[in-house]
């Protein structure tokens, strides 16, 4: 079944020497568990039981403070790495069932993977890393060296083509990692925290890129990140903590709409998170009044807690 499933995929053809030819998938990840065996019998529990669901074509955010899980979370998601427990289903293809060998494939035709630390290959040029993942796909010579071209044109890159990483900015090895990721012209695009290293301008141009893949082509992009110019531009934020999502916000009713100057942005946060803020102590004293159940005291309590922990990493990562 799921060989049927995959082998639709692994279909060179699907790629062309321009453009994006294949539409993003949906992500439901059910009961995720995650837990690391290190030395000496002591377990990590990474993740604790993880729901979400990304629609085809969505972008969205993953938060949470370091350690949380954001990184294992899309290993996973990615076929990276294996679950403990719990389904990771893409499209019609339960990932979390997938041999070894079947995964590969996932990871070749299905995913495109930005990872934390870039990834490039350091003896190969920037051309010859965008190729490769198109090599390994067996997409025909004439098409891989005109499609490596064509992505690296899209990132801007077209002047650095036979650069090596090291002969290449923090920026621009970034976007060289976002070429090789949409070699193969995956539906699903993951990014592990990609603004994290860059500057200002640096950071706009990759945060443009990924928001465009899903507005302009459907791509379905989950992206771990602190950075709220990415966050607020995504459909969903999903807060991680502690191996949990703590809660799940729309950026549209959290700003409005507002995703110009980080002045600007920052303003509508606040005053967003003073109003949270409010409602938070009129909650504590109804509460004491007795006119509110324990049971609707604590639902709504771990919302709001949890929406006044999302604007402020919002705003301490905007240096307030
Ligand atoms: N290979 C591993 N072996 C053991 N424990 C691990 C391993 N990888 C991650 N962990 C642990 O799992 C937890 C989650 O780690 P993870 O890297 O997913 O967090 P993160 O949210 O990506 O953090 P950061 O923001 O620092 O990148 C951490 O407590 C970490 O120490
Ligand atoms: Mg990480």
């Amino acid at each position: 079944m799921s060989v049927e499933k995959i082998n639709k995929w692994v279909n060179p053809s699907r790629v062309r020497e321009k453009g994006f030819n294949t539409k993003g998938l949906p992500v439901n990840v059910k009961e995720l568990v995650k837990i690391y065996s290190t030395g000496k019998g002591i377990e990590v529990q990474a993740l604790r039981g993880v729901n979400l669901y990304v629609g085809e074509g969505e972008a969205v955010t993953i938060m949470g403070p370091s350690g949380s899980g954001k990184t294992t979370l899309l290993n996973i998601i990615g076929g990276v790495d294996r679950p403990t427990g719990g389904e990771v289903i893409v499209g019609d293809i339960k990932v979390h069932e997938l041999s070894d060998d079947l995964l590969e494939k996932y990871r070749l035709s299905i995913v495109g993977y930005v990872f934390q630390a870039f990834n490039l290959i350091p003896v190969l040029t920037a051309i010859e890393n965008v190729a490769l993942p198109m090599i390994a796909f067996n997409v025909p010579r004439n098409t891989r060296v005109a499609r490596a071209k064509w992505l690296l044109e899209i990132v801007g890159l077209s002047d650095r083509l036979y650069h090596k990483p090291y002969e290449l900015s923090g920026g621009q090895q970034q976007r060289v990692a976002i070429a090789v990721a949409l070699a193969n012209d995956p539906p699903l695009i993951l990014a592990d925290e990609p603004t994290a290293e860059l500057d200002t301008e640096n950071a706009m141009n990759i945060i443009n890129l990924l928001t465009k893949l899903s507005i302009e082509h459907g791509k379905t992009v989950i992206v771990s990140t602190h950075d709220p110019r990415m966050a607020v531009r995504t459909k969903k934020i999903f807060r991680l903590e502690d191996g949990r999502i703590k809660g799940e916000y729309k950026p549209m009713e959290i700003t409005g709409g507002v995703v110009g100057r980080e002045a600007e942005l920052s303003e509508v946060l606040k005053t967003k998170l003073a109003s949270v803020e409010k409602e938070f102590e009129e909650l504590i004293e109804k509460f004491k009044k007795h006119e509110i159940s324990l049971e609707e005291f604590d639902r709504q309590y771990t919302r709001l807690k949890n929406y006044i922990e999302v604007l402020r990493d919002l705003l301490r990562s905007m240096g307030h």
